[in-house]
């Protein structure tokens, strides 16, 4: 019996590693990806910079619903796209978009974007729900006969991403979200649905002068390069990518009745739980203390790996202490105290020894001593989360006196 999964699927490169990595190897004929984010982070140019791309090897049309064709023209000269051949299309009425669809067939079409395009037949207003689902749907089902890569943009919307993505997620074969820091040039893509791969995987581009860029090794992006008391490193995994990521605590006496915890990329209830393991197993008074808690470079970490250095940053910020240069923590922390190993150590291991990392602290029984060596690592394992952070910070950890 034939296996359907290990038929050979033809991908059409969308022009950017990064974009071909969160879409699985690129765009697949017949397909429909939905590209969602804020306004203003960067789909459109994205997805032109992706279209001229794809254009010079194969026929891409792009439908702008949302900007003038004078206005992507002049978009599209200073992201130098000028040469490919690339079909503009200003448009918002659906029934016209369909028509020069058919007529063009082309092998990838984008629509810019789906809540700006309008069904006449329709009574309902554009960008409402039913507009939405029904234009997306006739859209789907020319290009599935016509085996046309279709790549829809959808705004996501303050107030719940009402006829949005998640109108369409049911119906499109791949989510991708494009977020980032509207103050920070760095951008993410991330698969959030993938019939065609895996989801999870990261794509980091940086918005320049010229468009977007992409960032082939993001761990660089996301090291403060600060050596100041409170920050600690740890190797994070998006996917299959490892990234090495500074995290920043600050803990402070707190002048309210319960004190503040704010983190930001990393979930607050985890914070508050390693807190609590903080306070119980190595009896520091952290309910007394105000503390906040960064990812450098607005990166979200939600991985349970990230806890050992959620922990040693807390504890570095409380203690006035710095962490060694060159030192990675990886490790999950339970609630009795006790460290838990992480999936694919030897990966982040990996990441840390190339960005010039000399040690890194890893949960007891890793398997990776040998693997550490070779890598030019001094690998210290840890049981316990005070035996842990001896290593990292040092005997100034324990020879303080917890009465204050
Ligand atoms: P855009 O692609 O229009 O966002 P979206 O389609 O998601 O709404 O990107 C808009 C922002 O990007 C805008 O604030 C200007 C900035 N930008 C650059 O910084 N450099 C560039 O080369 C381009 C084209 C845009
Ligand atoms: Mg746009």
């Amino acid at each position: 019996m034939a296996d359907l999964g290990e038929l050979p699927m033809q991908r059409l490169a969308s022009g950017y590693a990064e974009l071909d990595r969160v879409l699985g190897g690129g765009l697949v004929p017949g397909s429909l990806v939905l590209v969602g984010g804020d306004p203003g982070i960067g789909k459109s140019t994205l997805l032109l910079q992706s279209a001229t791309a794809m254009g010079r090897e194969r026929s891409v049309l792009y439908v702008s619903a949302e900007e003038s064709a004078q206005q992507v023209k002049l978009r599209w000269q200073r992201l130098q796209g000028c040469g490919a051949d690339l079909q503009l299309l200003a448009e918002t009425d659906l029934e016209l978009v369909l028509e020069e669809l058919e007529a063009l067939k082309p092998d990838v079409a984008i629509i810019d974007s789906i809540q700006a395009l309008h069904d006449a037949n329709l009574t309902s207003a554009p960008g409402s729900v039913a507009q939405v689902r029904e234009c997306a749907a006739s859209l789907q089902r020319l290009a599935k006969r016509q085996n046309t890569a279709l790549v829809l943009v959808g705004h996501v919307t303050k107030e719940g991403v009402l006829a949005g993505p998640k109108v369409l997620e049911h119906l499109v074969d791949a989510v991708l979200t494009f977020e980032g820091d509207r103050f920070a040039s760095h951008r993410l893509l991330r698969a959030v649905k993938n019939r065609y791969g895996a989801t999870h995987e990261l794509g980091v581009f940086e918005m320049r002068g010229q468009g977007l860029e992409e960032v082939g090794n993001p761990s660089e992006l996301f090291l403060s390069g600060d050596q100041a008391s409170g920050v600690a490193t740890i190797v994070a995994c998006e996917g299959t990518r490892p990234l090495v990521v500074d995290l920043q605590a600050l803990v402070s006496t707190t002048s309210y009745a319960s004190p503040r915890r704010t983190a930001t990329g990393i979930a607050v209830n985890r914070l508050h739980q390693i807190l609590a393991v903080l306070e119980k197993h190595m009896g520091l008074p952290l309910s007394r203390y105000d503390c906040y808690l960064a990812v450098a470079g607005g990166l979200d970490v939600e991985e349970p790996a990230a806890d050992l250095g959620v922990a040693a940053a807390v504890v570095a910020s409380y203690r006035d202490l710095t962490l060694p240069a060159g030192t990675v923590l990886l490790g999950e922390l339970g609630l009795g105290g006790q460290l838990r190993a992480v999936p694919q150590l030897e990966l982040r291991l990996q990441e840390a020894a190339r960005l010039g990392f000399r040690r890194a602290v890893v949960p007891q029984a890793s398997g990776m001593s040998a693997a550490a060596a070779a890598l030019g690592l001094e690998l210290l394992e840890a049981s316990r989360i005070t035996e842990a952070l001896v290593m990292a910070l040092g005997d100034g950890l324990v020879s303080q006196d917890e009465a204050g």
